[in-house]
């Protein structure tokens, strides 16, 4: 299984100041010299994290593979063309959500992700569609040609009982199998953190996960330490 790093929340933590640092490109940098296998940025219609400075930058600078999380809108189809990323993400936005809330209905929008697919694959651009993990929307997903889903594990993320996590999972894991052997690649994303991560390994069928949050707030975290102690030297003893 891939790890592909979200690195949005640098950038929120950057226009916290309306300033240039943290700069997401210097964290993708750092995230593939630990390991990471390709970065994700979700370029918002309302650029609250990410903008297209970002996007061109890390279209430069990463060696991995650079995931593009977008919805399926003219201005930023149009973007993606031009940047070519190796995989767009097609997620539904809307503005007042915090985070992205759940899959999109492919069966709901078929026209619109049949035009956008095929635009996105003029340009050599693979498609991937954030989902649910039922087989209606998987199979609509195969029949308008996209090359992956993104199955959505936000709802398992945030099962209180171990009953419900049991049952999520499983449809979780019976997608999987379903769009794998429909030919789709399989990736799957939201929530996931260091504790709910182990119980993915043994769905074999996932591809690669798409994780942002938890390992932000990690990085925040295990740096602390560091960065008081060396301000702290430089005061001292300059
Ligand atoms: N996948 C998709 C489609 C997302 O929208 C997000 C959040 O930006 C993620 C994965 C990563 O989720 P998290 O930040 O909870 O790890």
């Amino acid at each position: 299984m891939r790890l592909a790093i979200n690195v949005d929340h640098i950038a929120t933590l950057r226009n916290a100041r309306k300033e240039f640092l943290p700069d997401p490109v210097a964290a993708a940098i750092a995230a593939e010299n630990a390991g990471a296998d390709g970065i994700v940025v979700h370029l918002r219609e309302d650029r609250r994290h990410i903008n297209e400075r970002d996007v061109r930058l890390l279209r430069e600078v990463i060696q991995t593979k650079l995931d593009l999380e977008m919805a399926a809108t003219e201005e930023i189809i149009k973007i993606a063309c031009e940047v070519g990323p190796e995989l767009a993400t097609i997620v539904p936005e809307k503005r007042l959500e915090l985070t992205t809330e759940g899959g999109i209905s492919v069966i709901d929008n078929i026209s619109l992700l049949t035009d956008t697919i095929n635009e996105l694959h003029k340009y050599e651009i693979e498609v991937s569609l954030f989902i649910e993990p039922e087989i209606s929307q998987i199979d609509a997903s195969a029949e308008i040609g996209a090359d992956f889903i993104e199955i959505h594990t936000g709802i398992f993320a945030n099962c209180i009982s171990e009953e419900e996590q049991f049952d999520e999972l499983d449809r979780i894991r019976t997608a999987a199998r379903h769009a794998k052997k429909l030919g789709l690649g399989v990736n799957a994303g939201h929530g996931l953190n260091y504790q709910n991560i182990k119980i993915f390994r043994e769905i074999k069928e996932i591809d690669e996960v798409s994780i942002g949050h938890a390992i932000i707030a990690k990085a925040v975290m295990v740096g602390m330490e560091n960065a008081v102690r060396e301000m702290r030297d430089l005061i001292r003893f300059g």
